[in-house]
């Protein structure tokens, strides 16, 4: 890990500035929070800092009120979880920049921590705009990420902060880093990705990136149909992107010539309709019915993609393999999670989003070496690209 961490800064008695990500689900039409995930994942980070006599300043965006104080986008019912999970009071002021705020700030003592009101209720945040980076730089004397979520974002709490205070990476982003970045860069091998999700289109730079550097790939989820068209096969109803059938193609081109084993499901769930009590049955790939679409992967494939993964000793996961948020199509998603955590001689990453929130469901999460806490995060990170939030985190000073 290359970037310079909060363990390299002199935190004691000093304001620190703390993106995090809080961006939590609710339950719907409730204050309620579906999954507080995000918070718990910053509580090293928290404590850290609290133990070593810092005063924080913590700050993070809730939805997409596009620059406008929206009432149920306020960081109320995160204060109240995140007191709740830290253990003793904090201090929740209902604005991010301001001189209430920064009375707020300057009256800290040590370890007293002070969460800001959603960012996004101001324009400024998304835009990445100097001046209410500097504002928000003005609340303290060292900035820490530990937003990763976030760090996808050229925004002013995440990018131009870094412009106006020392930088440091957050504990939760430095094992994101770590463990992403050693999938990518200097796995244990063979390596081996397991791809699904609905769409190709969401995952076609992924797939590019990634069949340069894994030894397995594995294709399930509904962009396996894609892939079988590619290959000539018909898929009854299921969802195709016609548009991506050449980039399939060429996926599929360069496995080969860059020696990637691929897998494709041989065996799938269809179904009569899309939706949850469908009617549905295991079929071959090469005896899909026209009137019937795709759902899940079969239990010969389930077998198949196991015995694969079993022979890996790095494995990334990113995209569920059916609809499994629908009993009856959650068979192939549950049995690949299985399996991963059963891999105990092989470093299993799960990327964020929906493939997360599975394997959360599924009460596994502990089981894997990391869950990472961000969705599109974690997919551009796959994709080998620079994100603007760590990017502009400065590197350890060589020793
Ligand atoms: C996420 O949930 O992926 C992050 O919090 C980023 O949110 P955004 O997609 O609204 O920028």
């Amino acid at each position: 890990m290359k970037k310079k961490t909060v363990r390299d800064a002199n935190v004691t008695g000093k304001r620190v500035l703390l993106r995090v990500d809080f961006n939590v689900p609710f339950v719907p039409k409730t204050t309620t929070i579906a999954d507080d995930t995000r918070i718990l994942a910053v509580m090293p980070t928290i404590r850290y800092l609290k133990k070593h006599g810092a005063k924080l300043v913590v700050c993070s965006h809730l939805g997409r009120p596009n620059g406008k104080v929206v009432k149920d986008m306020r960081l109320a019912p995160v204060a109240y979880r995140f007191e709740a999970l830290l253990g003793e009071p904090i201090i929740y002021v209902r604005d991010c920049v301001g001189p209430m705020v920064r009375q707020a700030a300057n009256e800290l003592e040590p370890g007293q921590v002070l969460l800001l009101e959603n960012l996004r209720f101001y324009a400024e945040e998304e835009k990445n705009d100097a001046s209410f980076a500097k504002e928000l730089a003005s609340l303290a004397d060292i900035y820490v990420n530990d937003a990763f979520g976030a760090s996808h974002r050229a925004h002013a709490s995440i990018n131009a902060v870094t412009n106006f205070l020392p930088a440091y990476a957050g504990l939760q982003m430095e094992k994101e880093l770590k463990m992403l970045g050693t999938a990518l860069e200097n796995p244990a091998k063979p390596l081996g990705a397991i791809m699904g999700g609905a769409k190709i289109s969401d995952k076609i730079a992924v797939l590019r990136n990634l069949v340069q550097r894994v030894d397995r790939l594995i294709i399930g989820g509904g962009m396996a149909a894609t892939f079988f068209k590619a290959q000539g096969l018909q898929v009854g109803a299921s969802l195709v992107e016609e548009e991506s059938i050449g980039v399939a193609q060429d996926i599929l081109k360069k496995a080969h010539g860059n020696g990637v084993q691929l897998f494709l499901p041989t065996d799938v769930v269809v179904a009569d309709s899309f939706s949850a009590d469908a009617s549905h049955k295991v079929v071959g790939i090469k005896n899909i019915p026209a009137t019937s679409r795709i759902m899940d992967i079969g239990p010969e494939t389930v077998q198949q993609f196991s015995r694969a993964m079993r022979e890996c000793r790095t494995l990334v996961w990113n995209g569920p393999m059916g609809v499994f948020e629908w009993e009856a199509f959650s068979h192939g998603t549950r049995a690949i999670a299985e399996t991963l955590a059963g891999m105990d001689n092989a470093i299993t990453v799960v990327g964020g989003g929906s493939t997360a929130e599975a394997v959360e469901e599924l009460g596994l999460s502990t089981a894997m070496n990391h869950v990472s806490m961000g969705g599109g995060a974690s997919l551009e990170f796959l994709e080998g690209r620079d994100l603007p939030g760590i990017a502009t985190l400065p590197d350890k000073d060589p020793s």
